[in-house]
């Protein structure tokens, strides 16, 4: 398989010195990375300008949820940072998604991609929200939501990635957490796949977290997992 840059470091980190000494010891032409709630709200949208500076794709996860005009102009202010990828909640209902895909339909707009159900939520804590959809039932019935919507992906773990490939148009993008390279530690992961076995289920990108940035050599892990790939 040929490796596209499809893989996605989530820079988990709570100081910009410890994200940007990471980001100088590993390529920008090898990976995208993603920038979430934590270091987003203790380092602020400079931090993001500093990682594009470098020359990475950025994917500014976070999981926008609220009226619609509101995440509208949240989107816009993301795609002012010029971020490569953003989010939404899909379960923040139509009118909302529809407003997120109009306020970024431009020429080189941010991939607009939803979050369906947050894998920490099992059946019995759908039920006390009133879901009474299994949390796959409900995937599939945002992911629906989503491609109607016009949005250009969800994100969805490694269990979901067959049923959703074969239920969404070819182009619509699937993203992958959840991955570990054969051998590794899955750390607070449950349920966890490979990197070539979920792009081989259909996944377009993997976010990869701790078997990257937790190691003392995060170039040559980056390789490996690379290498493991094209394998
Ligand atoms: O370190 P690790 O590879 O487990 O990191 C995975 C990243 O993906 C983290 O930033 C985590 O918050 C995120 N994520 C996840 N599972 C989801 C959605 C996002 O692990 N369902």
């Amino acid at each position: 398989m040929k490796y596209n840059k499809q893989i996605i470091v989530a820079l988990d980190f709570s100081t910009e010195k410890a994200c940007l000494d990471f980001l100088q010891n590993i390529d920008p032409s090898l990976c995208r990375v993603k920038v979430g709630k934590e270091l987003f709200t203790r380092c602020g949208p400079v931090l993001v300008t500093q990682i594009k500076a470098l020359g990475y794709d950025v994917f500014l996860d976070l999981k926008f949820h609220d009226i619609p005009n509101t995440v509208a102009e949240a989107l816009k202010a993301a795609a002012d940072l010029g971020v490569w990828m953003v989010n939404v909640h899909a379960s923040g209902g139509k009118a909302m998604l529809n407003a997120s895909r109009e306020a970024l339909n431009f020429d080189k707009a941010p991939l607009l991609i939803a979050v369906t159900v947050l894998t920490s939520m099992g059946a019995k804590d759908l039920v006390q929200i009133a879901v009474n959809n299994s949390p796959q039932q409900q995937v599939q019935l945002l992911a629906d939501l989503a491609v109607n919507s016009g949005l250009d992906g969800v994100v969805c773990s490694a269990q979901e990635t067959e049923i959703l490939r074969s239920q969404c148009p070819n182009d619509f993008k699937l993203i992958t957490p959840g991955i570990r390279p054969s051998g590794d530690n899955a750390d607070d992961q449950k349920r966890v796949v490979t990197p070539r076995s979920a792009l081989d289920q259909g996944s377009n990108y993997l976010v990869i977290g701790r078997p990257i940035t937790q190691v003392s050599m995060p170039a040559d892990k980056l390789n490996s997992i690379i290498q493991e790939i094209e394998a």
